[in-house]
């Protein structure tokens, strides 16, 4: 009888696994993510490029303020303005680096952009 009990609490954890993991809900049409500032992301940066090229990515608030300095200097970015804190803080927070883990094994930063 033990035995069955532990098996019904072996398929019962897994299947709620699916629901602990589910995602963020997502724009069919752009890829990003839904949350606090994506239509500033979508209107701002999928006017050059994919936003796949956003999607692929997962860089800290930091590295992705410093793209978008990149860009800017080079790339004919505009001013963000007021909307430059709402795109950082949704790209950190949506396509932003995994906290460190406990042992402390961190991976290098990226390369820089050619
Ligand atoms: C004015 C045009 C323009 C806009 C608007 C723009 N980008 Fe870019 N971005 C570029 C160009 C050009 C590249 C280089 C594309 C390539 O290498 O094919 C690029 C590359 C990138 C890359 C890849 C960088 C790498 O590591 O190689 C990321 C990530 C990115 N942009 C994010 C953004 C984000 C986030 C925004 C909104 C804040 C944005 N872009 C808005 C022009 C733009």
């Amino acid at each position: 009888m033990t035995r069955y009990r532990t098996l019904l609490g072996v398929v019962l954890l897994l299947s709620a696994i699916p629901v602990a993991a589910k995602e963020a809900a997502v724009d069919p049409a752009s890829g990003l993510k839904i949350a606090p500032g994506w239509e500033k992301v979508r209107g701002h940066c999928t006017a050059c490029h994919s936003s796949k090229l956003i999607i692929q990515n997962h860089h800290s608030r930091e590295r992705w303020e410093s793209l978008i300095r990149w860009m800017q200097e080079t790339q004919g970015l505009w001013d963000l303005g007021a909307d430059e804190a709402v795109v950082l803080d949704y790209l950190a927070a949506q396509y932003g680096t995994p906290a460190a883990p406990p042992g402390g094994m961190m991976r290098r930063a990226p390369l820089m952009p050619q």
